[in-house]
């Protein structure tokens, strides 16, 4: 079972139960376990949803335009709060801000990403093309462990979508390589 549409529910899931731990947790050593974890898991999971899920979309959905164009939006939002954490001290005034600000963007994005891009692709895409393409998203996660070796950096929401899209000229079905999107 790999539909790509669960495992980005998955992926969600998670967020909202490391965001709900970092209340609990005591002392910085406590956050700095759930926090470098979780902002890396941010960031990879952004990457790789713009790598493998939202070409797919863009390809087939309704209105993909523009929710592709939202969500990359909303995934510069969350990227520029969870590295403004990491310019700051864990557990300082200004780290919590910054956490907090990755938190409610977080929620705003996945709220959406569930309820419009991720409902338009199950209604557009084949339940065969859903579990590849979960294969291969769950392949890239395990390919950047820790997603170091990504460009996490923000991306022109308009840019990408023009990148994607002229990429399907000459490109078979589901041979799209966006690797040239790196560092764009
Ligand atoms: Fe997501
Ligand atoms: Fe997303």
């Amino acid at each position: 079972m790999s539909d790509i549409t669960k495992l980005i529910l998955d992926d969600h899931d998670s967020f909202r139960r490391r965001f709900a731990a970092l209340d609990d947790a005591n002392g910085v050593d406590e956050l700095r376990a759930i926090w470098e974890p979780l902002a890396a898991f941010l960031d990879l999971h952004a990457v790789a949803e713009e790598e493998v899920f939202y070409p797919n979309l863009l390809r087939r959905g309704d209105d993909a335009e523009d929710e592709t164009v939202d969500a990359v939006g909303d995934h510069n939002d969350i990227r520029d709060a969870v590295h403004e954490a990491e310019r700051h001290p864990i557990d300082s005034d200004e780290w919590w801000k910054a956490v907090h600000d990755a938190r409610m963007a977080n929620s705003e994005h996945m709220a959406e990403e569930e309820d419009e891009a991720l409902a338009d692709f199950r209604r557009n895409a084949s339940a065969e093309l859903r579990d590849d393409l979960g294969r291969r998203f769950a392949e890239f996660k395990k390919a950047h462990p820790g997603a170091r070796d990504l460009d996490t950096g923000d991306k022109d929401p308009q840019g990408y979508v023009n990148e994607v899209e002229a990429g399907f000229e000459g490109h078979s079905e589901g041979s799209l390589g966006i690797g040239s999107l790196k560092g764009q």
